[in-house]
């Protein structure tokens, strides 16, 4: 896979292009991303990338000419229309705050890009108060954000889709299974399980829950303990502990996510039990601070 990155900040980039499995999956050819500085595709002494919008108002408004000619000089880029049908091989995306919010099946779709032969993706940063709109209506074939919150540049959005898709790529992990259990991986048709393999690792998939947690040694670190439950090696008891407490995770934290998961007989149960429990917790939180007059401190909040 080719990843084309059009910034006027190039060096933006040394860092997330320079570690973990990015970098790794650079070295042995998986991906190639390259960067392209936009101001080499200016024809004024100032190497000026930006003008005043037209109308008037705050701010500098990121002009067309050097992004189109930028992208035309790969020369291999499919048209717009092309790019835009189902099943291309290519995007161009524009990151902005307007754009469709990232997810994780996003990043799988245009991972999947890379198992074609002509597999791309371009990303455009914009900047400043915004982007010359021609290149959104006529060059990039969809525009996408990396969540509800405005930043000044699309180039932490770029680098953000970049490494999301980038340790999606067939052997870009060390161990494929890992990308396949954790948060927000859906597994359409296979249900919310996945029933292969022998150990606790490889028969617990997130199907779109928030993942569960981890952890590792020491298995008493300050008095904070390890779940019991995770040294017995009972591989049911720890694969039902997981389960529990992703749903649980997901019902605090992102309970949106349940309404789209496709939950277990099994599931609702667990999620009922949470739900009891929560409301124990919650009375036995009340009683202390009734006789206490001050919330009890979990072992969690000790620092
Ligand atoms: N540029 C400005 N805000 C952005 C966002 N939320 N995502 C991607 N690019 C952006």
């Amino acid at each position: 896979m080719k990843i084309d990155i059009l910034t006027i900040f190039p060096d933006f980039f040394r860092g997330p292009l320079d570690y973990g499995i990015v970098r790794r999956a650079r070295e042995t050819g998986l991906v190639e991303i390259i960067i392209h500085d936009l101001r080499a595709f200016t024809k004024d002494k100032h190497r000026t990338v930006d003008d005043r919008p037209f109308g008037g108002g705050e701010g500098m408004v990121l002009k067309p000419e050097p992004i189109f000619e930028c992208l035309e000089s790969f020369g291999d880029v499919a048209p717009r229309k092309v790019r835009m049908r189902p099943g291309a091989k290519q995007s161009v995306i524009l990151l902005s705050a307007q754009g469709r919010r990232l997810d994780q099946m996003l990043a799988a779709e245009l991972a999947a890009l890379s198992q074609t032969e002509k597999g791309r993706i371009v990303l455009i940063c914009g900047r400043y108060e915004g982007v010359d709109e021609r290149i959104s209506d006529y060059l990039a074939d969809r525009e996408v954000s990396i969540g509800d919150y405005v930043l000044s540049g699309g180039e932490l959005g770029a680098a953000v889709i970049m490494d999301a898709v980038t340790r999606l790529i067939p052997g870009a992990v060390g161990n494929q299974n890992s990308t396949r259990q954790e948060s927000f991986t859906e597994f359409a048709g296979e249900g919310a399980r996945d029933t292969q393999g022998d150990g606790p690792s490889s028969t617990c998939v997130s199907g779109g829950l928030l993942d569960y947690p981890h952890y590792t040694r020491p298995a008493d670190f300050r008095g904070m303990a390890v779940p019991e439950v995770l040294m017995n090696g009972n591989h049911d008891q720890i694969r039902n502990w997981r389960r529990k407490t992703a749903l649980a995770k997901t019902l605090l934290n992102r309970p949106d996510l349940l309404d789209r998961v496709a939950l277990t007989a099994e599931d609702t149960e667990l999620l009922e039990q949470i739900r009891f429990e929560q409301v124990e917790l919650d009375a036995i939180r009340r009683q202390d601070i009734l006789r206490d007059g001050a919330s009890p401190v979990s072992t969690k909040d000790q620092k």
